[in-house]
């Protein structure tokens, strides 16, 4: 039966994924099952969208309560769930406004749009150059596509929209040489997700705080893969002792209700006014309800402290790991947002956890990518290298032959 639902999507669904050769049907917790009952460890989490792990009891009764009273009415009213859902954010974050849309790409879009108009509004036409980072991701439409720091998304989209200009990650020299007349905005993830688990400098980061702050130059954080608690914090730049200007959010935002949102300062903000921008499903009631419900879980829960303690465990597990086998090159990540650069080919690594029940997915080739759900517990990591252990072990014995 599986088969079959497998060829009928091949032959129905374009084909922009590459997927694993099981259908889901059910999750709880940190797992998975397939339509034929098998069961799976799911440390991929939807892509650190599944933060508090599957069918939450939060938000499907948040979600459930909101349905039998509004699905959806539009932003020509005003919306009790959604002003409740731009509280939590702004009374646990750096900013006092919010817009809400539907994706990363979508929150990437409008921080782009902000950050042009308000420059526009101060400065007037020509200043609307965004640095961004080698090796970023930003998202698949063509504004952030242009944004993303990597070839390989682009290639046949061509020609991309002006005004990036990509510098190294973590260079503190190339921020300084590009930030010139014309920049407008800064826009940099503080761990390159898509990118191989590139983790920013502390240094790094308050510095491009400081010279972002010089130039007037806004300082946007992409925290759409690290938001949510994923890193041990509620957004990632608090481990940085910083405070951005803007932070772009979807993701674990709804726990898998599909949403998004910026959240900024209100002297940045202010610069979206009546019909500069929109969106039609931004901040519904339904996805409001998913974002209240997901926040007051995390804080309910004590799930920040929880995912700062698993996430120590984690790193002691992986630091083993790395002594141990030689396979293991590089060990990289913050919380539960974990990297482990191994030498050969991380999808076929990927494919031998999956065999043994073990979700994980692999970026850039070879860097195996970790991202368990914040209620993750000791016996589940202690399954994931048990697992890992039989994998590198099986790795280990061909090292001679991995290039
Ligand atoms: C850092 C970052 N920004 C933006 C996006 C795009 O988000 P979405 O797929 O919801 O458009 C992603 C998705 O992986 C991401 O990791």
């Amino acid at each position: 039966m599986q088969d079959e639902v497998i060829l009928k999507a091949k032959n129905l669904i374009a084909n922009t994924y590459k997927r694993f050769p099981i259908v889901v049907t059910r999750g709880e917790g940190c797992w998975l099952w397939d339509l034929n009952g098998r069961r799976y460890l799911d440390f991929i989490c939807g892509i650190a969208v599944c933060n508090l792990g599957h069918t939450n009891r939060n938000v499907v009764n948040g979600i459930i309560a909101q349905l039998e009273k509004l699905t959806h009415a539009s932003n020509l009213f005003y919306n009790e769930t959604q002003v409740k859902a731009a509280e939590i954010l702004i009374q646990n974050s750096f900013g006092n406004k919010v817009f809400f849309c539907n994706s990363g790409a979508e929150a990437n879009e409008a921080a782009i749009k902000l950050a042009r108009r308000y420059s526009y509004k101060k400065y007037g036409m020509g200043r609307f150059y965004i640095l961004t980072m080698e090796n970023s991701f930003h998202g698949r439409t063509i504004a952030t596509l242009s944004a993303t720091g990597q070839k390989k998304f682009k290639e046949g989209f061509e020609p991309m929209l002006d005004g990036f200009i990509h510098v190294p990650f973590n260079s503190k020299e190339a921020i300084e040489a590009k930030i010139k007349d014309g920049v407008c905005a800064v826009l940099v993830e503080l761990i390159q997700g898509e990118g191989g688990i590139n983790v920013a400098d502390y240094e790094y980061v308050k510095f491009l705080r400081e010279i972002t702050e010089a130039n007037d130059v806004i300082l946007i954080i992409d925290e759409v893969q690290t938001g949510l608690g994923r890193t041990g914090k509620l957004f990632a730049y608090e481990n940085y002792g910083i405070e951005p200007d803007v932070i772009t959010l979807a993701k674990a935002l709804g726990n898998g209700f599909p949403c998004g949102a910026i959240v900024g300062k209100d002297k940045y903000m202010e610069a979206f006014d009546v019909g500069s921008h929109a969106s039609t499903f931004g901040g519904n009631p339904l996805a409001s309800s998913a974002i209240l419900a997901t926040l007051n879980t995390i804080f309910d829960e004590g799930l920040l402290p929880r995912a700062q303690k698993m996430g120590e465990y984690i790193y002691q597990g992986l630091m083993k790991l790395k002594e141990k086998f030689s396979v293991v090159k590089d060990i990289r990540g913050m919380g539960l947002m974990w990297g482990i650069e191994v030498k050969g080919d991380g999808e076929e690594m990927v494919h031998d956890f999956f065999e043994e029940g073990i979700l994980i997915n692999c970026t850039r080739g070879n860097v195996l990518r970790i991202l368990p759900p914040l209620i993750v517990k000791e016996e589940e990591v202690d399954l994931f290298f048990e697992t890992a252990e039989r994998v590198f072990g099986k790795y280990e014995s061909r090292i001679g032959e991995i290039k």
